[in-house]
């Protein structure tokens, strides 16, 4: 399926929760998730259909993300029933590792070829301040188990925060020497209710390549996300950058959002969405609801523009 400026559309990004056991400062205020009154979250067999629906049209990469997925009760069925669906190349996850100890072999067993993991800091106290409560033992031990049960390649990403991380960006690309994992440095953006934080704390992703000059491009013919990825001189593992403020990758974009509540958003800097549930009231098909979002994607996101900074949490959307 393409869009009105011929891209064509196969990823699409499922917030199956708004919930989180943590609460990173640049995501989610300390008392968490404000309930809309009348907010429902997706039904599993809703996001099944939907999700079959996407694949006859060309999806074939289906992300799981939050809050945190791995919160949602009954996540191991809803992952095997989506790996039971065929055409999907790619099924994967975005979550904070915290309960990947736990959940790491039935997810891979179900169907889930690998996870996206965030973490912002290598030092246990920075760890318990930036998401106002976690222990980074048990992200560590979710990067071990989730590479235990053979989830290839394990992405770890870091919110790059002026003042709080950016001393450990050597830390960060030298773990990736003798790991083989993709450390990923993501820009800070102005998001929901934690905007202000993102406009005094922003670095831009080009200080990484300033302080690490070694780091050399990987030329991905493959590429499937906004990601741009570096390389140590013999590292096993790799260094990506994605930048969606300094060098937006709208012109790549392949990729629909679902939220939590059943919303499509053809971006995730804009407000515009497609109300899923009222469209099947009205008799329509999941396809033509999606056909419907994917002719109203816009061609950039407006993310500088102030007065059209987008007001939902990332909590929310999933990145
Ligand atoms: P893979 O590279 O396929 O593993 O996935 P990915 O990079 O698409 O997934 P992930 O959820 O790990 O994305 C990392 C982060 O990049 C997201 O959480 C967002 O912060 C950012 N990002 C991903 N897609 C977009 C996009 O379309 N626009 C913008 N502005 N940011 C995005
Ligand atoms: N800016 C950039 N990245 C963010 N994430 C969450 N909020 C923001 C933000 N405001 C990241 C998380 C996670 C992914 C889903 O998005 O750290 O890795
Ligand atoms: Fe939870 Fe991820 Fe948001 Fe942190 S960034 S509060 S881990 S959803």
């Amino acid at each position: 399926m393409k869009d009105h400026y011929g891209r064509k559309i196969n990823y699409m990004r499922i917030s199956i929760t708004d919930l989180c056991n943590l609460r990173c400062v640049y995501c989610m205020p300390e008392e968490g998730v404000k309930k809309h009154p009348h907010q429902k979250n997706m039904s599993f067999e809703e996001i099944i259909d939907l999700i079959k629906a996407g694949v006859s049209l060309g999806v074939d990469k289906i992300r799981l993300t939050g809050g945190e997925p791995l919160v949602r009760h009954g996540i191991v069925d809803l992952v095997k029933q989506i790996g039971d669906i065929a055409g999907i190349k790619d099924l994967t996850m975005t979550t904070n590792g915290i309960l990947l100890t736990k959940y790491a072999k039935e997810l891979k067993a179900a169907g889930l070829n690998r996870v996206n993991i965030s973490l912002d800091t290598f030092d246990a106290e920075k760890f318990h301040q930036i998401t106002r409560w976690g222990h980074i033992e048990d992200v560590l031990s979710g990067i071990e188990a989730a590479k235990a049960v053979g989830m290839k390649p394990i992405k770890i990403n870091t919110v790059l925060i002026k003042g709080f991380n950016d001393n450990e960006i050597e830390t960060f690309v030298n773990y990736t020497k003798d790991e083989d994992v993709f450390v990923r440095f993501i820009e800070l953006m102005p998001l929901g209710e934690s905007s202000g934080f993102a406009e005094n704390q922003y670095l831009s992703n080009n200080e990484v390549l300033k302080r690490m000059p070694q780091l050399t491009p990987v030329l991905d013919a493959n590429k499937t996300g906004p990601a741009e990825y570096y390389q140590l001189p013999g590292a096993k593992g790799r260094v990506g950058l994605i930048n969606p403020i300094s060098k937006h990758f709208c012109s790549e974009c392949n990729r629909i959002r679902i939220t939590t509540d059943g919303k499509i958003k053809p971006c995730l800097h804009s407000d515009y969405e497609i109300d899923i549930i009222a469209h099947r009231k009205k008799g329509e098909s999941y396809q033509q609801i999606l056909l419907q979002a994917i002719n109203e994607k816009p061609e950039k996101h407006h993310i500088n523009d102030h007065e059209k900074q987008v007001l939902r949490n990332m909590n929310e959307i999933g990145g």
